[in-house]
């Protein structure tokens, strides 16, 4: 049946500590969080439904797993422990490359997106467990993953990451919010704070059996290569902090909403149903360097933004406004949303008299953070490297139906091609020769789009590089249109996941060090077993948009 719309009130995520006080000084913690198998609510009318999640305790586990608060400065330690099942709860596919235990059990390892972190606790692909660390994967090294927090403050998450399972240990449930912050540099903003009015959107498109598990196809796109494996997940039910579709009441002042989407494939195009601007003051890990007003985002798999709402502008009369989306799926060619995928949430307003410690003292800045991120130009003019990045999908002879996606032709397993020089900056010129927009995520660094060039006659290059994978080889440049289209203001931040535009040739910089100085790693990122880099639409990560990248000195 059809469940009914806002009928669950959005649910605050729980927050655990990334650090405590010595003699009124943050100094560093050691947490330990466990990854579960437990029942949770997405809805009122649906039964419970069988998810993996993130907790300090089974209790209190939770569907986004709680957001932990770092500071920057502050090392936090995290024990990551797996007591998930013998068996998956969803179905899972060993025709694409694939952790398999001997004994059984669920394989997971947990990386912290956008995090600047040291490679051995980075949650490589291969650095696998399973439940007491029984198996291992050859990548495996450490229980105990240090972050050091020393990157700027922003909006990280964490996930598993687990090879050829990522698809299915995010759809259970194993994601959750991490936040840096740094109380003196974002204090002077004066955006809106405090539990009440800044909060986590963690949205998640998801479609649920009657009987409330989680669905997902168990036949693949083309069984006579996968079993299983289908080359995009979605949902029609839109879940935001756990609940489908839910409402939240709100006052008439600003908030800060920090959206994370930790859905599989579908992008959204987020808009509120008055029509009324969000203000984005930062995407991914890092601000802005001013807000941006905007009718719309477009938030992809694994992106961030983060936003100011003023509902102190709506008329009166008006007590109801929606979030929306009108993102086809795939993106940006594919089917239309409809009712159940093109709504989100409802925020409800009040008229309440605000208590004293609820008055909006808020402000919009007119600059953000006070010392600003090197600009993407000046980045620019230091590459000493340029590199071709493409990402291509192939296409079965027999079906016609897609069998694995890669970057430049290879596959996760492949010796690493790509080995900057730790502390340079370079240039990728990263090639979509796909119909879909993909949402490219580098570990450890930070990067930002520069400028678009659409392709001509796609086709011609696309068979080159079938029988080549060989961008210059099959001439590039001859494939180039004149014209160059500039990135949306709203993305114009160092950025942990740049979308990459079909038909085209997306430039963007990329800086291998530090972006808060420029300075040293507080760690030898060149150590083993090094980086990644993939497309966050899972279902291509795990079939096998992937490739590892090796820092070098
Ligand atoms: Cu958000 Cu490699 O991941
Ligand atoms: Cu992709």
């Amino acid at each position: 049946g059809k469940l009914k719309m806002y009928v669950d009130e959005l649910p605050e995520i729980p927050k655990i500590h990334g650090y405590k006080f010595h003699r009124g000084i943050p100094v560093a913690k050691k947490l330990t969080i466990g990854m579960y198998h437990k029942k949770w609510k997405f809805h009122r009318d649906l039964p419970a439904s069988s998810v993996f999640v993130f907790g300090k305790s089974k209790h209190s586990a939770t569907f986004p797993g709680p957001t932990i608060e770092a500071l920057q400065g502050v090392a936090t330690h995290v024990e990551w422990k797996n007591y998930l099942p013998k068996k998956h709860i969803l179905p899972w596919d060993p025709t694409v490359p694939t952790a398999i235990p001997k004994h059984g059990g669920v394989p997971t390892v947990v990386h912290v997106h956008a995090a600047v972190a040291e490679p051995e606790s980075d949650g490589n692909a291969l650095a696998w467990f399973t439940k007491g660390f029984k198996d291992t994967g050859p990548n495996w090294s450490k229980s105990t993953y240090r972050y050091h927090n020393m990157q700027r403050p922003g909006n990280l998450w964490y996930h598993d990451h687990a090879l050829g399972l990522t698809r299915q240990n995010l759809l259970a449930g194993l994601v959750g919010p991490y936040v840096i912050r740094n109380h003196t540099l974002e204090k002077p903003m004066n955006l809106p704070a405090g539990s009440e009015f800044d909060r986590h959107l963690i949205i998640a498109d998801r479609s649920f059996y009657a009987d409330g598990s989680i669905y997902m196809n168990s036949t693949g796109i083309d069984p006579t290569v996968h079993l299983q494996w289908q080359p995009e997940y979605f949902g029609d039910a839109i879940t935001v902090n756990g609940k489908a579709w839910p409402f939240m009441n709100v006052q008439r002042r600003k908030y800060r909403f920090r959206f994370i989407s930790t859905s599989n494939a579908r992008y959204f195009n987020v808009k509120l149903s008055n029509g009324m601007p969000f203000i984005v003051v930062g995407s991914d890990a890092s601000y802005l360097p001013k807000p941006v007003s905007t009718n719309a985002f477009m938030l992809s798999p694994a992106e961030t933004f983060d936003v100011v709402v003023d509902f102190s502008i709506v008329g009166e009369n008006t007590t109801e406004i929606e979030l929306t989306n009108d993102a086809p799926f795939p993106y940006p060619n594919g089917t239309p949303t409809s009712i159940p995928n093109s709504r989100i949430m409802k925020f409800v307003l009040h008229n309440n008299k605000p208590t004293s410690c609820q008055v909006d003292h808020s402000t919009i800045p007119k600059k953000l953070l006070a010392s600003s991120y090197p600009s993407v130009v000046d980045a620019a003019k230091q590459a000493t490297l340029r590199r071709y990045i493409v990402l291509h999908e192939y296409i079965s002879n027999t079906t016609g139906e897609v069998t694995h996606l890669y970057i430049n032709g290879k596959s996760f397993s492949d010796p690493v091609t790509e080995k900057p020089k730790l502390g340079s900056t370079e240039i990728w010129d990263v090639i979509n020769l796909t119909t879909d927009d993909h949402p490219l995520h580098l570990h450890l660094v930070a990067f930002q789009a520069l400028k678009i060039r659409k392709l001509t006659n796609v086709n011609n290059f696309t068979n080159c590089m079938t029988q080549r994978n060989d961008a210059v080889r099959c001439n590039v440049d001859g494939h180039l249109s004149s014209t160059t289209k500039s990135v949306v203001e709203y993305e114009k931040a160092w950025k942990n996941i740049v979308k990459i535009e079909p038909g085209a040739m997306t430039t963007v910089v990329v800086k291998f060090n530090l972006v808060e100085n420029g300075g040293p790693f507080p760690f030898d990122a060149t150590a083993e077993p090094g980086y990644v880099y993939h497309c966050h639409i899972l279902d291509h990560e795990d079939n096998a948009m992937i490739r590892p990248f090796k820092l070098v000195n």
